[in-house]
């Protein structure tokens, strides 16, 4: 780093990165860097000062455009990399309700729905008052967005966990009532804990936890140290995380803590400390005396959320789970030493908290108009039959003008469990499973069969789906499409891909590594 004078504050900081970058970069974006030791502060008495070159180095290697066009090709739409929008705007309101892997990004949903044009989508193809469909609906992203737009809309998903996320995002639910009930749950929640040992001895170790971190962990001079190599962080990390892990043992048997449970069969089992799985099981049955519907399925969602937040796991391991872990560990992550969770109150109440914020952020931006998500096999469903059971208006307004085109994001070949990724869930309230039925699962693998599957059954979606669809149809498929699948699929659904749109993907709120692009589709009938 070359020494300059120019010192900025956060604030000032945020503003040359603004002006330098020509995109919004906020004060907290400023701040994850200094965080995370990629920006080097100075300082004195409580003052955060950021040398400008700090700023110079680190921005200068982040023009991403031109990196990532010598990735994946100078076809690629940058337009299409919505990179100007922070987290909490890709993840805004009621799409962060519960984590899902292999959500898209609102906004891009956003383009291809609403009335905006450009030069690389010169039309609008859906207009207020249409209805869309999503046969693989996820976490119901097209749904809300459709909503904010005056836009009905019907999704369709095989998993049912999916369908209740969706379902819970679009549909309206009084929130005094909810507040109450959430008041009386963790009231009742306290009080059960309050006669056990667990959160007093998770108080006790948080603290000298914090105690011990700072002392040998201070961040984030310690990460600052290791990326310097002033410090080999494997010696220093197995070193302490040892002599964290006798106190622990220590202390664990005085309290009497029981970390595993007596049986190891089912999910719950397994993955949760046993103090954990006794409150877990406590909340779901307060929650299953709740009599109205929405609110039930809003506190289900919560206590989900809750639940894969407590899972006996580390903090690098939460998305993919490899074993249980049911000590003190070096987290690698954060830089310090961890601990799994004992009890569910903190994150039970700051989610339900979380959950009633964001529904009302929502509630504000509502137009009227319908939403639902189905739990069905989208390769043979009876959209209007099915519809008929849960919104009789729907089901006519589609019967009558027919459904208007399709956005969807179908799974891709190999990639993810839809079913398994919620495990949890499934396994505390006894949602029915379909994962034979499920399109492009990891566990089906990618081999030339499973290559072979997938496209009969994308294909077997669209032509089921075609019967509702009004004549001049639009279909747009965000796919990644590697093993060149689409163009028969296609064929085999008597469609013609018009277009092809690629764009990088760089905003995903479950972060894995590499840089990748995505291309939607747009297909019409033949
Ligand atoms: C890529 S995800 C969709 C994500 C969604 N766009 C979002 O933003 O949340 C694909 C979805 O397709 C669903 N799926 C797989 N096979 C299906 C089938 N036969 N019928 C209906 N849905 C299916 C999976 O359960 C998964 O939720």
């Amino acid at each position: 780093m070359t020494e300059t004078k120019n010192l900025l504050t956060i604030k000032e900081a945020s503003v040359w990165a603004t002006d330098f970058l020509g995109k919004s970069v906020t004060p907290s974006n400023i701040a994850y860097l200094i965080n995370y030791g990629r920006i080097l502060k100075t300082g004195k008495n409580g003052t955060t000062l950021i040398p400008e070159q700090e700023l110079v180095d680190y921005y200068e290697t982040y023009q991403r455009e031109i990196v990532w066009k010598k990735k994946l090709g100078d076809d690629l739409n940058w337009a299409l990399s919505f990179e100007q929008y922070t987290e909490s705007e890709t993840t805004k309101h009621v799409h962060r309700l519960h984590p899902y892997k292999g959500k898209f990004i609102p906004q891009l949903v956003e383009y291809f729905l609403g009335n905006h044009t450009d030069k690389f989508k010169t039309e609008t193809f859906f207009k207020k008052g249409d209805i869309v469909l999503d046969p693989f609906c996820g976490s119901g992203t097209t749904l809300v967005q459709a909503n904010e737009l005056g836009i009905n809309a019907i999704g369709i998903d095989i998993s049912a966990f999916n369908a209740l996320i969706s379902n819970i995002k679009v549909k309206k639910v009084n929130l005094a009532r909810l507040q109450t009930c959430i008041n009386d749950i963790s009231n009742w929640l306290r009080k059960f804990t309050s006669e056990q040992s667990n959160v007093e001895f998770e108080t006790k170790l948080t603290e000298y936890l914090n105690k011990y971190n700072n002392k040998f962990f201070p961040s984030p001079e310690f990460k600052i140290q290791v990326r310097k190599k002033e410090i080999d962080e494997k010696s220093h990390a197995a070193k302490h995380e040892a002599i964290v892990l006798k106190k622990y043992n220590e202390v664990i048997s005085l309290y009497d803590i029981k970390l595993k449970q007596k049986k190891s069969e089912r999910f719950l089992d397994k993955w949760f400390i046993e103090s954990v799985r006794e409150e877990i099981d406590f909340v779901s049955e307060q929650i299953k005396r709740v009599k109205s519907k929405e609110i039930h399925d809003v506190l289900t969602v919560i206590l989900s959320r809750t639940i894969r937040s407590c899972r006996a796991t580390t903090h690098a391991d939460l998305a993919t789970l490899v074993e249980p872990v049911t000590t003190t560990y070096y987290c690698a992550k954060h830089g310090k030493i961890c601990k799994p969770l004992f009890t569910i109150v903190s994150w039970w109440e700051r989610y339900s908290a979380d959950t009633v914020k964001r529904l009302a952020q929502f509630d504000n931006l509502r137009t009227d108009t319908q939403q639902i998500c189905l739990n069905g096999d989208s390769t043979n469903i009876d959209i209007l039959t099915e519809l008929k059971k849960k919104n009789k208006d729907l089901a006519k307004l589609a019967k009558t003008q027919k459904i208007r085109g399709i956005f969807s994001s179908p799974p891709y070949v190999g990639l993810i469990d839809y079913h398994e990724q919620h495990a949890y869930a499934y396994d505390l309230f006894g949602f029915e499973r379909r994962d034979a039925q499920e399109i492009g699962a990891m566990h089906k693998k990618q081999s030339r069969q499973a290559q072979a599957d997938y496209a009969k059954g994308i294909a077997n979606v669209l032509n089921n789906c075609r019967r509702f669809l009004a004549e001049d149809f639009d279909v747009f498929l965000v796919a990644n499409d590697k093993y060149n699948l689409y163009p028969q699929i296609a064929e085999d659904a008597k469609m013609q891909i018009v277009n092809q749109y690629k764009r990088p993907v760089l905003n995903r709120t479950e972060k894995d590594k590499g840089a990748y692009s995505e291309i939607i589709f747009h297909l019409k009938g033949r």
